[in-house]
């Protein structure tokens, strides 16, 4: 099986969020299933930093998609050595500032014509006028809006016999754009309809993706079921609805090889559930580079998050000063939301020896806060799966997240009935307001300070398997199921 994966981002090559660590896990996993008899490669357009990691590459074709002189660029993962095609057209790709946006934080004006050119190359690639002549995908995976284009182009243009997979990561972000862009985008305008990618007379990459593709698939099975709802449909439940029978959700997993404390470059100390002392030195290390007092007893929450409306973290700053009262901590590193990000500063500042406040995008003190820190904080509004819940589980550091997504798929309430039968895992807050937060925060430093109680709750996150295997056995199914039409 020949299988193209679409995206606009991957770890290692260019990360944003969730979704780059995703392409970076997820094919890897699928091609190293003893199932799976394939070859799978990933397709992504060439900014600097993918260009630049890209090993060994080589220009392979050029090719000009909506009337844009690009080349086609193979090469290997860094880490994986997994095929990657990059898309290089130095003036769409090639720019400061990130993938969606400029270095302000604006998004760029031709995002249109930037992710529609990655779709209609998809597209191409699926289709008899491939200019990769002995490399014809059997299937496509597309990822977020992105890539949502690709399945319309491939039925209403390219008349592709390849089957085709959307997977929504996030329904929140939909790729709307103006229809003046149905020319640019080569799109017909018959199907600037609500049977087709129109949505709310705008043209939606996401809508179309949900319409054409002929199967789609979510980021956790609560989400696949929440997005069919008004609650967290954004407007797309009516379709969703419609296409039920065609939706599955599938739990992400976690990069082992990136994210296991017992091996983690980032770390000065490894430890696993069995020796679990260097996470000690790891959160006095931590409070030694933030500046935090150097107190092994002062409880030390992290968070590590876009700043959102999606995340709830806006409830924690009213609440901060009564936990700090009590001597907590707080490690953050977030950027988004200029308000917040002010609010989090101030805190620093008026309480240095308890709140480290930290913009930017780090790799590295991303890992060291979900090592360092004794619990993690997650309230989000919604989240279709969100992989820092995962993440803390498998450091040793218990979650405390909201009833909503993949967090509610993953994470288990501590009470003494799942304590009794070993599944409590972390904290579950039911309502997202902040006077249930700051319970659930309390509820989970009390169980803190009874350090027997506490390793137990570390030990049986640590002791889930939230590798890929399983998650990447399902979406081989996937694959199967769409290839054989059923
Ligand atoms: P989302 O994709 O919605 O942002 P996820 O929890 O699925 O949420 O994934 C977020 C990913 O991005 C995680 O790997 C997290 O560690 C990482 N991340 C988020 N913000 C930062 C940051 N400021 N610096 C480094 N990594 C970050
Ligand atoms: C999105 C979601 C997040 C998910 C990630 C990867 O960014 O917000 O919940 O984990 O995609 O699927």
């Amino acid at each position: 099986m020949r299988v193209l994966f679409a995206t606009s981002e991957a770890y290692p090559l260019i990360k944003t969020g969730g979704l780059a660590d995703v392409s970076g896990a997820l094919p890897k996993a699928i091609s190293h299933l003893k199932q799976f008899k394939g070859d799978i490669r990933i397709l992504i357009p060439g900014y600097s930093a993918v260009l630049s990691k890209l090993k060994s590459p080589q220009t392979v074709a050029n090719i000009v998609a909506l009337g844009h002189a690009c080349s086609l660029i193979t090469g290997k993962m860094p880490d994986s050595g997994l095929t990657v095609i990059a898309i290089q057209n130095a003036h769409l790709y090639e720019r400061p500032g990130g993938p969606y946006s400029d270095e302000l934080g604006q998004d760029w004006v031709d995002n249109a014509l930037r992710f529609g050119v990655l779709s209609r190359i998809a597209s191409l690639l699926c289709s008899k006028n491939s200019p990769l002549l002995d490399w014809q995908p059997d299937l496509i995976q597309c990822n977020d809006w992105q890539t949502g284009l690709a399945p319309a182009y491939m039925k209403l243009i390219d008349k592709s016999t390849t089957k085709s997979i959307l997977s929504i990561h996030n329904l929140a972000f939909q790729g709307c754009f103006d229809a003046s862009w149905l020319k640019p985008l080569e799109l017909p305008a018959a199907h600037f309809q609500i049977n087709g990618f129109e949505y709310f007379k705008q043209i939606s990459f996401l809508k179309a993706g949900i319409f054409y593709a002929d199967k789609l698939s979510t980021v956790s099975p609560t989400y696949a079921q929440e997005i069919q709802t008004s609650k967290c449909g954004f407007g797309m439940e009516g379709l969703l609805k419609t296409r039920s029978s065609d939706l599955t959700g599938i739990v992400n997993g976690i990069d082992t090889q990136e994210w296991n404390p017992a091996s983690d470059v980032h770390l000065i100390k490894h430890y696993s559930n069995n020796r679990i002392t260097g996470k000690k030195a790891i959160k006095h290390a931590l409070q030694q580079q933030l500046g935090l007092q150097m107190d092994a007893n002062a409880p030390l929450l992290g968070v590590v998050s876009r700043l959102t409306y999606q995340k709830g973290l806006d409830l924690l700053p009213e609440m901060m000063p009564k936990l700090i009262k009590h001597g907590c901590q707080f490690a953050i590193l977030g950027s988004g939301d200029k308000v917040l990000e002010a609010h989090f500063s101030a805190l620093e500042e008026r309480y240095p020896a308890q709140v480290s406040m930290n913009t930017g995008y780090h790799e590295h003190l991303s890992h060291n806060i979900m090592a360092g820190c004794d619990m993690f904080i997650m309230p989000s509004r919604f989240e279709p799966c969100g992989l820092n819940q995962l993440y803390g589980l498998a450091y040793g550091t218990p979650p405390i997240v909201s009833l909503t997504g993949g967090l509610a798929d993953s994470v288990c309430d501590t009470n003494e009935m799942s304590l009794k039968n070993n599944t409590a895992t972390g904290f579950v807050v039911k309502n997202v307001n902040s006077a249930s937060l700051l319970v659930t925060i309390n509820r989970a430093i009390n169980y803190w300070k009874d350090k027997k109680t506490w390793r137990k709750i570390q030990s049986n996150g640590m002791q889930r398997d939230i590798s890929w295997d399983s998650s990447a056995i399902d979406y081989l199914a996937l694959y199967e199921k769409t290839r054989s039409n059923n």
